[in-house]
């Protein structure tokens, strides 16, 4: 038996952000990070809200860290609000989502409802079950997966993500692409989340490039805002893999941004899990679904055609493939090394990886980052 479930009531378009206007007299708690806070779209998300008591707590940083959120919780006992808004990108949403999952554990807070509002079209998170947290001390990253995580409301205004910059465009759709590809080949993957990742693989593929290079162009940021909560959907329900649970180990131990983690490795992972037949299978259905391969392709030659395109969609973003370029030396590789392996095996995202996966091909993947 396979479950899928949609908990998030999605606005998406040009617009949607309109939706805050019918809320009075509300007490609204917004988290997001100082960027975000200091910005023209902030003072258009105050305009919706004028007529409700809102407090900001704007001290998120990217990889929302344990002690951001332990005073994340202090500002939200302060304030007390009906409604939570995460504002930002992937790490003010997760904060926002952690904060609200650690106290509706313990207390109840008489919220009407938890509202994400991605500015980055990327980790999908507006629509997950999931939040990550890191433990910079430690160097660890930990992703949570529980369907109380949910956020209730998702708002897709394709207005807030105009003004990302290249690099990160680049990066968060990269983002898209892992979530869709590791949904799609998941060993818990089935046909509704299917469907979501191959259209989000579809719009990353038509669209990523288009939107890096014109960051201006509404319906391209439309299409990749949109994939971002498709592939958000559909790791929500299949899992993600592999990819993600290395890639944690790489933002955790040396601060390499998330997206860029994930494209970085995308290409060795697929080679690695595409050893298995099957898993082999499925990537060459989904080359041939984005008319990557044509229909009389063999599976191996398929993936391979897969695996270059994501290779030169890299160089067209301008994305430098390599670790070393990144500023992380063979020597500091080497010497995280047995760490970054116990804690990918640990990591709650490598248990629907569709291949069978060991030490040794853990080093591999990262050696040929390198
Ligand atoms: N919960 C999930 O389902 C999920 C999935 C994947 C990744 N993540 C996590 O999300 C985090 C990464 O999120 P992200 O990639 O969105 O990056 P981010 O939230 O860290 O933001 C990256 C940078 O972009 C800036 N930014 C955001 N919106 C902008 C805008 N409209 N214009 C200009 N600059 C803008 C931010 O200020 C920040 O400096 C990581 O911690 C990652 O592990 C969560
Ligand atoms: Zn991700």
């Amino acid at each position: 038996m396979k479950k899928f479930s949609v908990r998030t009531r999605v606005y998406s378009g040009v617009g949607s952000l309109e939706y805050l206007s019918r809320f009075k007299n509300r007490k609204v708690w917004i988290v997001c990070d100082e960027f975000l806070a200091s910005s023209t779209m902030f003072e258009r998300l105050q305009g919706l809200l004028s007529d409700n008591e809102v407090t900001v707590y704007s001290n998120i940083t990217s990889d929302p860290d344990i002690t951001v959120i332990a005073k994340g919780i202090e500002s939200l006992w302060a304030a007390k609000p009906n409604i939570i808004i995460g504002f930002g990108g992937g790490s003010a949403i997760d904060a926002a989502k952690a904060i609200r999952f650690i106290i509706e554990r313990n207390e109840s807070l008489n919220l009407d409802c938890c509202i994400a509002i991605p500015t980055t079209s990327g980790t999908g998170s507006e629509v997950t079950s999931a939040t990550v947290i890191s433990d910079n001390k430690r160097g660890i990253k930990y992703p949570i997966f529980h369907p109380d995580i949910f956020p209730d409301i998702a708002i897709l205004d394709p207005e807030l993500v105009l003004t990302v910059p290249p690099h990160i465009t680049a990066n968060t759709g990269m983002d898209v692409l892992t979530h869709a590809i590791e949904a799609y080949v998941s060993s818990e993957s089935n046909e509704f989340s299917d469907a979501l990742a191959e259209k989000a693989v579809w719009n990353v593929f038509q669209y990523l490039e288009g939107a890096f290079k014109n960051s201006e162009c509404i319906v391209r940021r439309t299409k990749m805002h949109n994939a971002s909560s498709m592939a958000g959907m559909a790791f929500s329900q299949a899992g993600l893999g592999l990819n993600h649970a290395i890639a944690h180990q790489l933002g955790g131990q040396f601060k390499l941004p998330h997206g860029l983690s994930n494209a970085i490795l995308l290409p060795h992972v697929i080679r690695h899990n595409a050893k298995d037949a099957k898993t082999r299978k499925r990537y060459a259905k989904l080359a041939k679904h984005c008319l990557i391969a044509s229909k009389s392709t063999n599976d191996i030659t398929a993936t391979n055609q897969l695996i270059l395109h994501i290779n030169q969609l890299a160089r067209k973003l301008k994305i430098n493939m390599s670790l070393r370029r990144h500023g992380i030396s063979e020597s500091a590789l080497r010497q995280k090394l047995p760490d970054i392996i116990a804690a990918t095996h640990n990591d709650s995202t490598i248990a629907t990886n569709p291949a069978p996966t060991n030490d040794n091909d853990i080093k591999r993947i990262l050696e040929a980052a390198l």
